[in-house]
């Protein structure tokens, strides 16, 4: 729905709640709630026992993550959290402010989630896609959004290097991934490549694999890591 005074925002659902996107901001997408469920599955566990669980939503785009999470916790009494929220964009950050309304988080600009002293939980969907593809790709969002790299794990190594400086106790890292989308392109190589690295970097950051969970397409998707 377009309003009068901004013809290039319109709304998107998004879990259970609508958000406004426009034009350069990523527009959210329907695999991504699996992400805020999980999320919201761990903190039920993690957060009861905490005075404040921290969760950080890096690279937040318009919010619609970390305002979910902030949401649900809220109506389903899941625990007291402390949400902040952060990307590199302000035009992204003035959006998810405005999203959020009353809701009360924390925006940041900052590179992931440096700066940062501490967390209990970090959540992330940073840009993924490898560049070798960059050919192939036919979306309307914002290139910083979607690109992590030559080979497209290199955002997200920076975001599980950063994380594992931060995390306190036994820590949650969930965030999505994109290696398995390379089989579509027919790039098994590059797939390895991806793949290889990231697994890498997870254990030489002193993290171990919780779960790997698909997506609608049967794609592996989100990767749920605990901080050791
Ligand atoms: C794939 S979008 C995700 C947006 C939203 N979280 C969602 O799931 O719909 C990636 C976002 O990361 C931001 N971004 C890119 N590089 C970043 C960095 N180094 N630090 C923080 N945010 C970054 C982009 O501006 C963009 O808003």
């Amino acid at each position: 729905m377009n309003s009068e005074s901004d013809l290039s925002e319109k709304i998107v659902e998004f879990f259970e709640y609508s958000f406004l996107v426009e034009e350069g901001i990523f527009e959210p997408r329907p695999e991504t709630e699996i992400l805020v469920e999980i999320a919201l599955e761990y903190i039920g566990k993690l957060a009861k026992d905490k005075e404040k669980f921290v969760v950080v939503d890096a690279c937040t785009g318009c919010g619609c993550i970390g305002i979910s999470i902030a949401r649900k916790v809220k109506e389903k009494s899941l625990g007291k959290i402390l949400c902040v929220a952060t990307d590199i964009d302000m035009k992204s950050l003035k959006l998810s402010r405005k999203n959020a309304r009353d809701e009360k988080i924390f925006f940041l600009k900052t590179d992931l989630v440096s700066g940062i002293r501490y967390a209990d939980m970090i959540v992330s969907n940073p840009p993924y896609v490898s560049l070798k593809v960059k050919d192939r790709i036919n979306v309307n969002d914002p290139p910083r959004s979607l690109f992590g790299g030559e080979i497209g794990y290199e955002i997200t190594e920076k975001l599980i290097q950063q994380s594992s400086q931060i995390l306190r106790g036994e820590g949650i890292l969930i965030f999505e991934t994109g290696y398995d989308d390379l089989r579509f392109f027919g790039e098994q190589k590059i797939l390895e490549q991806y793949k290889s690295s990231l697994f890498r970097s997870i254990i030489e950051n002193g993290f171990r694999i919780l779960d790997i969970v698909k997506d609608y397409s049967k794609i592996e998707r989100i990767l749920v890591l605990e901080k050791l």
